[in-house]
This record gives structure tokens, C-alpha cells and sequence, in this order.
């Protein structure tokens, strides 16, 4: 596959939950190395554009790719091969995490199930705890004694445990304090930097998502309404919907917005 050719594609996705429309008809790239925002309040679609990006719905219409397959219908042997390649941090990694496992297990399980022999995964899990900025003693701690912080870095390392092209992060920096949620984000951009993969990064707030994304997709009851560069939705919103999230994002002045002050 070459580079100009996008990891993931959905195009023109809807998925209803009764009589319920959850997206409406919604197309999207990702290309590698890249990262792509999604923005919109609650309730507008994005955990559900998780899901199917990640192959846990199907769509109602329209299709999913992601490295030239439908994530839903993967089966089999390139089912484990192609999932390694596509992962996610959750929103809130005390419920994904087993809390009967140490954290160092915990990635050390995701090295087993990608097929990484048992005398390998030590040091791998030493390095990803190094990679994600954890300290190598917190392997023996179990989830209830760590912060959400330290959470949310047990979360990216087992994401990264089988050498992602792709993380979806769904509100991965929603439940931290605000200085938690920058180092995190940092953290993110520096791994990008590093090792060269995409993110689908999706978050309630448009002042953490236009802190990583390249380009930026808005998303209101299902439908993209504005997308462009961060930057540029940042500095010109040009739909109603974008300028109130931008004002929930600034408290309604971007000048205290401690992010470009
Ligand atoms: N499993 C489900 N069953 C019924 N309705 C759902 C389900 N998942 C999401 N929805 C509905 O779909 C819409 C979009 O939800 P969601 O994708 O979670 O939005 P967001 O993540 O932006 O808050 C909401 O109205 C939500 O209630
Ligand atoms: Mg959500």
C-alpha cells in the first residue's frame, strides 16, 4: 500500500438504533501518519463512528475500510493480523481494563493474544511502559491503584502492544484534569512523531482536538456539518454549530483559552 492511499474510509455510513438515527450518512479518510478530529456534542454520532470504524457495528449503509477490508466482517487468520494494525483507547480505561489484572498484565495480555511468545513479553512490556512514560514499577500495580492518568497510559501502551497503523481514540483525555489531559495529549504527538501512526481522535471539545489533529471534521445529529484544517475551523468557524463549540470550548473568548494564551 502506498501512502497516498487512505488506512481507513468510511463512506457514506448510517447506522439507526431504532427510530433512532445515529449517523446519517457520513464519509471520512484517514490517511497514514495522519491525524483526523472528530468533534460534536453529546449525542451526535461519535462513539458510534468509533464502533464501526473499529469493526464492532456494521453500518446500516454505505461501507467501512480499513486497510482494504470491512473491519465487521473480518474472520479468521487476517482477522488477527489486520485488528493488530487497528486499535483503541477508550474513554474511560477503568472500565475496559481488568481490574483483576496488574497493569503490567494487562499489556502483557495483548502481546499474547498478537502471538508474541511468553519470554518476550517482559521486556516488551518494560519498553511500552517506557514509551508511554510509566515508571517500570507500576507493572505490579493493579488498576484501583493507579490514577486516570496513569490509567489512560496503561491504555495507549496496550494499544501500541501490537504496533498499530491506526488508533482510534474515543474522549481519551475527557475524564482528566486539565493538566493530566495536555501531558497525555503530548504524549500522543510524540508517539505519532516517533513511530508514524494515524489517529482517529474524537472529543467533545474542540480546544483538545485542534491541540493533535491535522484536519478536523464537525459532527451534529449525525451529519458532518464543517471539516478543514484545525487551524482554520479554529480561527474562521463557518457553520453556527462550530462557533458554539468553539465558545464551549473558550468559555467565550479565545483569548483565555490557556491553550493559546
Ligand atoms: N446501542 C445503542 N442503542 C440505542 N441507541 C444508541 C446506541 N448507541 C448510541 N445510540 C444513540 O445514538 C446517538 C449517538 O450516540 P453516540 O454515538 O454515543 O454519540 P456521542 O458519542 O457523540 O455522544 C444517541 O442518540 C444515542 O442515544
Ligand atoms: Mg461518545
Amino acid at each position: 500500500m502506498t501512502t497516498a492511499e487512505p488506512l481507513l474510509t468510511l463512506d457514506a455510513v448510517r447506522k439507526d438504533f431504532g427510530a433512532r438515527t445515529a449517523l446519517a450518512g457520513v464519509s471520512l479518510r484517514v490517511a497514514p501518519g495522519e491525524t483526523v478530529g472528530l468533534v460534536g456534542e453529546s449525542g451526535s454520532g461519535k462513539s458510534t463512528l468509533a464502533r464501526l470504524a473499529l469493526g464492532l457495528l456494521a453500518p446500516d449503509a454505505g461501507t467501512v475500510r480499513f486497510a482494504g477490508h470491512d473491519p465487521y466482517r473480518l474472520r479468521g487468520r487476517p482477522a488477527r493480523t489486520v485488528r493488530a494494525r487497528l486499535q483503541f483507547v477508550p474513554q474511560h480505561p477503568r472500565g475496559s481494563l481488568n481490574p483483576a489484572l496488574r497493569a503490567g498484565e494487562a499489556v502483557a495480555t495483548a502481546l499474547r493474544l498478537h502471538g508474541t511468545p511468553r519470554r518476550d513479553r517482559p521486556a516488551l512490556v518494560a519498553d511500552l511502559f517506557e514509551q508511554v512514560g510509566l515508571k517500570p514499577e507500576l507493572v505490579q500495580r493493579y488498576p484501583r491503584e493507579l490514577s486516570g492518568g496513569q490509567l489512560q497510559r496503561v491504555a495507549v501502551a496496550r494499544a501500541l502492544a501490537t504496533g498499530p497503523d491506526l488508533v482510534v481514540c474515543d474522549e481519551p483525555t475527557s475524564a482528566l484534569d486539565r493538566g493530566v489531559q495536555a501531558r497525555l495529549l503530548d504524549l500522543l504527538t510524540g508517539l505519532q512523531e516517533r513511530t508514524g501512526l494515524a489517529y482517529l481522535f474524537i472529543s467533545h471539545d474542540l480546544a483538545v482536538v485542534r491541540r493533535l489533529a491535522h484536519r478536523v471534521l464537525v459532527l451534529r445529529n449525525g451529519l458532518v456539518v464543517e471539516q478543514g484544517p484545525a487551524a482554520e475551523l479554529w480561527s474562521s468557524p463557518s457553520h453556527p454549530y462550530t462557533r458554539a463549540l468553539l465558545d464551549a470550548a473558550t468559555g467565550g473568548s479565545r483569548a483565555s483559552d490557556p491553550i493559546t494564551s
